[in-house]
């Protein structure tokens, strides 16, 4: 099993954006963890199409876009021309899941659903065997360096029951207050990928926590 560390880069200093994106490039970081929030969806505004081409000229990773917008349909293609990988959209934001998930897929994009901490895992189940990603929200998203919330643990259990037979190579990523502490124990739980901000960017050696993380998934 592959194991994926996603760094976000809401938590990376913005004035110094080529220097962080080239420390992930340098580290045993697997993807580019990309917030887009709109002030609508979530109660805070981060950044849009500019920073995104900023990040994507200077990174050698893929980039694993996560919009918490309203209407997200209207952006899809947009975000794959400026150089999304995977596009997640949310659960909470989507009338026609169904249509957004098949954009994200007719503009090149692997698919990913985000759920926020309140959302059932089996909402999905009618569309799980079109997505490549789960995301599941660990904090109410809208912000970096809040508390992980512990039903997380449990809703990543209740989707690997769920894509068990039908989808077993889906990507169930982990999204809010991930790092040392609890990395190991969501492994154990079935998640694959981890996005980290305030845990990887606040420590002395962005580098030696990713890979301290990256070492903690294999054991
Ligand atoms: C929250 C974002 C997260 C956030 C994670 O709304 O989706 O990706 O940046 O930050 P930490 O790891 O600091 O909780
Ligand atoms: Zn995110």
């Amino acid at each position: 099993m592959k194991y994926i560390i996603a760094p976000s880069i809401l938590s990376a200093d913005f004035g110094n954006l080529q220097r962080d994106i080239e420390m992930i490039n340098n580290s045993e970081a697997d993807w580019f963890h990309v917030d887009v929030m709109d002030g609508v969806f979530v109660p805070n505004i981060s950044f849009g199409f500019p920073v995104m081409a900023a990040v994507k000229k200077h990174a050698t990773k893929p980039l694993d876009v996560h919009l918490m917008i309203v209407e997200p349909d209207k952006y899809i293609s947009d975000f794959a021309k400026a150089g999304a990988d995977r596009i997640t959209v949310h659960y909470e934001a989507c009338t026609h899941l169904h249509r957004s998930i098949q954009l994200i897929k007719a503009s090149g994009c692997k698919a990913g659903v985000a759920l926020n901490p309140h959302t059932p895992v089996t909402l999905l189940q009618d569309v799980i065997e079109d997505l490549d990603l789960v995301l599941i929200m660990s904090v109410n998203p809208g912000f970096g360096g809040q508390a992980f919330i512990h039903n997380t643990y449990k809703k990543i259990q209740d989707l690997k029951a769920l894509i068990k037979g039908i989808n077993d190579d889906l990507i169930i990523e982990v999204d809010g207050g991930v790092g040392l502490q609890n990395i190991a124990t969501l492994v154990s739980a079935g998640a694959n990928a981890f996005v980290a901000g305030n845990a990887i960017f606040a420590t002395e050696s962005p580098t030696a926590t990713i890979a301290k993380m990256k070492q903690l998934t294999h054991n």
